[in-house]
């Protein structure tokens, strides 16, 4: 089976193609006109979608040495993500599908990204996925595939949202995840104790609070441009520091109750490196087996999509050519 793979929920157009041999094509054309708006502007990310999907799409059949003609299934995400953008791919891929007379697979892009942790991998079932990206912050226990409970998620800010809310007020560039991450390398983390909250709450999530923490924190300084000029990287990694124990702290609580003997990163934040190293430690003293996506796979891309519509079409988890995209979870959960 053949699966051509279509993301366009945010700012990247991507496509994938993913054959019975693996992967074989990973084509991303990231979006640079939203870098001057310190955020994605929906309107140019859907015309962006539009002037860029042929040529992505056409790139990755090359490089998967794959023609149109050998696709036997299209998989693409139909949300959760801003509706102008999802409908660009959905719109695209039926009408691939119809012109070519080939079924069509329709995506949960948050189920993506923690199956992306089988492009290279083969993690045992059950499991628990701490799913950390720029619009969600979720614990989920997978006990087969695709049978998911969702233990618990963000009441406000997701994790990468805070990150780059953070970094605008630090005057970093959008998205600032990396470069926070890339800081804190150089930084102290125990230089200021920002707040880690709801710690007295099982599985879920609170992110707020830290951004408006950090903002009084700059106001409280004399000399804020000095200031920053000078902890510039003591602050991100106190940032980092602060964001990556509560999602550890979680995921502990997450293996406790669920008696998971494996665990997986997925999302954006998961190609955080101060994560990575926390999550590592967990599993060692926990005795779980931990599971995170390349680097290339944890932020957005095709090759997930991919292999999620790859799974779901062995499973024959079709769409109908009127399916609908939707953008936000709780569209699909009511
Ligand atoms: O999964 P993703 O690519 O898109 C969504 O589905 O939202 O996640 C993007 C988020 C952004 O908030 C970005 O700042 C964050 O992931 N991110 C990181 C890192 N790389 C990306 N956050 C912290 N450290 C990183 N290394
Ligand atoms: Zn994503």
């Amino acid at each position: 089976m053949n699966i051509l793979g279509i993301e366009s929920s945010c700012d990247e157009t991507a496509a994938a193609v993913y054959t019975d041999d693996g992967l074989q094509s990973n084509i991303i054309a990231s979006q640079a006109v939203h870098e001057q708006y310190g955020g994605v502007v929906p309107e140019l990310a859907s015309r962006a979608h539009h002037k860029t999907i042929w040529h992505t799409v056409q790139q990755a059949l090359d490089e998967g040495n794959t023609p149109l003609s050998d696709i036997d299934v299209v998989s693409v995400t139909q949300g959760p993500g801003l509706m102008g953008s999802l409908l660009v791919g959905l719109c695209f891929a039926k009408g691939l599908c119809l012109s070519r007379n080939i079924p069509l697979v329709g995506v949960n892009h948050m189920d993506a990204h923690i199956y992306a942790n089988f492009i290279d991998d083969q993690p045992e079932y059950p499991f628990v996925s701490l799913t950390v990206s720029g619009g969600h912050t979720q614990l989920v226990y997978v006990t087969a595939p695709f049978e998911h409970q969702l233990l618990g998620q963000t009441r406000d800010d997701a994790a990468g949202e805070a990150f780059d809310k953070i970094g605008k007020i630090l005057g970093l560039p959008y998205p600032a995840g990396p470069v926070i991450d890339e800081r804190s390398q150089y930084g102290d983390p125990d230089f200021h104790d920002f707040p880690q909250a709801m710690l007295d709450n099982d599985f879920e999530f609170s992110f707020s609070g830290l951004k408006t923490s950090v903002k009084y924190f700059l106001e409280d300084q004399d000399n804020r441009e000095q200031f920053l000029e000078d902890h510039l990287d003591d602050i991100c990694a106190s940032v980092s520091y602060a964001i990556t124990e509560v999602l550890v702290k979680k995921l502990r609580n997450a293996i406790e109750y669920t008696g998971v003997k494996t665990i997986a990163l997925a999302g954006g934040v998961s190609a955080n490196s101060m994560l990575r190293r926390k999550a590592n430690e967990l599993a060692l003293e926990t005795g779980c087996e931990l599971h995170i996506p390349k680097l290339a796979y944890c932020t957005d891309n095709a090759a997930m999509i991919a292999i999620t519509g790859y799974m779901m079409a062995q499973r024959g988890m079709y769409a109908q050519m009127d399916m609908k995209p939707f953008a936000n979870l709780k569209q699909v959960l009511s």
